[in-house]
């Protein structure tokens, strides 16, 4: 379990105490629990209200199983709520953050729009990440004054218990704000991975590549979904099949990162397969719609 030290992390002179995490959807609402967790007086917002009641329940599961568990002591849980507060107002929510972190759907104009809105209700001190896994770190940082003072903060799900923090610098990311970044990743108790701005990162090129090859041979019939993943739990150590990765991260979520890196690279290589066209048009988006490669009701 992550979480760890209390007091204020000081990064050449850059101090983060308040964070505002913006978009409460699940990887919203992990990164607000592990930031509290941290000690960090964090923030969640989210303007529909029943998506900051679905964080709440979130959280609270995932606190209350970390109690089962003996992972989370259950002064940690109640400290971890003191310190989290759910907000639908974006004013309210940057007021005083010293970070804000963006987590709402992977699409350019909107974190580009969200980005341009925070930066008339923020201090001029704050920092800006993006939980993008794919988009332009650089391209989102131009949308706003503080390019210099803007980098990626790519967590993984479920974030209270998957290790890696993917840091994205963009061409004019400082070194005060990765240093700010470095600190608060380890402070959360991530392994810290830097990285350039390059389409997909290291993790999702790596992984969406994966992810389709294993889609395209379903889509070949080389054999069954059950089978390719055994292939790669059992043959080859991964905790989770690619198939049963693409339901958990949902068919829609992948094939938007795959039309984007097809996009940016040109080549066949991130072509999405006919069947997650076809699927995600047939409402077969994975985990959270009960059926995807396989049936989760
Ligand atoms: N609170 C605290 N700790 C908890 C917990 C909780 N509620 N629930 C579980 N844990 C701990 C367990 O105690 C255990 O700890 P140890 O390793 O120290 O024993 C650990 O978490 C794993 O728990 P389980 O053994 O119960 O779970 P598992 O072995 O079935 O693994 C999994 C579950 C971690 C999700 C694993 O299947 C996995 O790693 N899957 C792959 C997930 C992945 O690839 N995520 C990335 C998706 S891509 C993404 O997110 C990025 C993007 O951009 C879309």
């Amino acid at each position: 379990m992550t979480g760890g030290a209390q007091g204020a992390v000081a990064a050449e002179g850059m101090t983060i105490q308040h964070v505002a995490v913006v978009g409460a959807g699940t990887m919203g609402a992990g990164i607000a629990q592990v930031a509290a967790m941290a000690g960090y007086d964090v923030v969640l917002q989210d303007v529909q209200e029943p998506q900051l009641e679905r964080a709440r329940t979130t959280i609270a599961t995932m606190l209350d199983k970390g109690v089962d568990r003996g992972k989370v002591t259950e002064a940690q849980r109640d400290e971890t709520w003191a310190r989290l507060t759910l907000a639908q107002d974006l004013g309210v929510a940057v007021a005083s953050a010293d970070l804000v972190v963006e987590a709402i759907p992977e699409k350019m104009e909107w974190k580009a729009a969200l980005f341009r809105e925070v930066e008339t209700l923020c201090p001029e001190r704050t920092l800006f990440a993006s939980n993008t896994s794919s988009l332009s770190i650089s391209r989102l940082a131009n949308e706003t004054k503080r390019a210099d003072r803007f980098l990626g903060m790519h967590f993984f799900n479920p974030v209270p218990i998957m290790k890696l923090l993917e840091l994205v610098v963009g061409e004019a990311t400082n070194e005060s704000t990765l240093a700010a970044a470095r600190a608060m990743g380890a402070r959360m108790g991530k392994s810290v991975i830097v990285v350039k701005d390059a389409p997909g990162f290291a993790t999702s090129r790596l992984g969406i590549a994966l992810g389709l090859e294993a889609i395209r041979m379903v889509e070949q019939g080389v054999a069954s979904a059950e089978d390719i993943d055994l292939a790669m739990t059992l043959g080859y150590g991964h905790p989770m099949g690619p198939l049963r990765l693409t339901d958990l991260v949902g068919l829609d979520v992948r094939l938007e990162i795959a039309r984007y890196l097809h996009g940016e690279f040109g080549d066949d290589r991130f072509r999405p397969p006919v069947l997650l066209e076809q699927m995600v048009e047939e409402g077969r988006i994975g985990k959270k719609a009960g059926r995807g490669f396989y049936d989760w009701e």
